[in-house]
C-alpha cells in the first residue's frame, strides 16, 4: 500500500510532504507507521531520521494510531473568546478523553488546532474534512451522536 502511494510521485525529495499526507489520509487510523517511514525513505533515497524530523516538526502528522474521526477544535483567540474552552470541556466529557487521546472504541481522537480560517463562525471544530461552526454544547452533542450512529 505504501509503495503504491509512493509510485504516484516521482522519487524526488520535494514530494516528501505530499507522500506523507497521502499515507496519513488514507490510513484508517490516520497515522504514519514505522513501516511507512522506511518505505518512503527507501523510495526517495533519504534517511529515515530526516523523515522523523519532518514528522515531529509538523503537528498535523502522527506516528501513533489515531481514531477514525479526528476532531480538531480551534483554540485561537477568536474561538477562545467565543467559548472554545466550554466546547473542549463538553467534548472531553462526552468522549471521556483528554486532548490528544483516542476514545476506547477507536472512533474519535480529540486534538486542538490553530485558526481553521472560519473565525466568523467561532467557536469552530473540524472533524476529518468537515467544518462545524457556531458550536454550542447541544450542537456538539448532535454532531457526535450522529457520527456514532453512523458507525453502528
Ligand atoms: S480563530 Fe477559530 S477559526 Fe479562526
Amino acid at each position: 500500500m505504501y509503495t503504491e502511494i509512493c509510485n504516484k510521485y516521482t522519487p524526488e525529495k520535494h514530494n516528501l510532504i505530499q507522500i506523507l499526507h497521502e499515507i496519513q489520509d488514507t490510513h484508517p487510523q490516520h497515522y504514519i507507521s514505522a513501516e511507512a517511514v522506511k518505505t518512503v525513505a527507501d523510495y526517495l533515497g533519504i534517511a529515515e531520521n530526516h523523515i522523523y524530523g519532518v514528522l515531529t516538526f509538523y503537528t498535523m502528522y502522527s506516528t501513533t494510531p489515531r481514531g477514525k474521526n479526528i476532531i480538531r477544535l480551534c483554540e485561537s483567540p477568536p474561538c477562545y473568546i467565543k467559548g472554545s474552552q466550554n466546547i473542549l470541556r463538553k467534548l472531553k466529557s462526552m468522549l471521556d478523553v483528554q486532548t490528544g487521546e483516542t476514545t476506547q472504541d477507536g472512533l474519535f481522537t480529540l486534538e486542538l488546532s490553530a485558526c481553521l480560517g472560519v473565525c466568523g463562525n467561532a467557536p469552530v471544530m473540524m472533524i476529518n474534512d468537515d467544518m462545524y461552526g457556531d458550536l454550542t454544547d447541544e450542537r456538539v452533542e448532535e454532531i457526535i451522536e450522529k457520527i456514532r450512529r453512523g458507525n453502528q
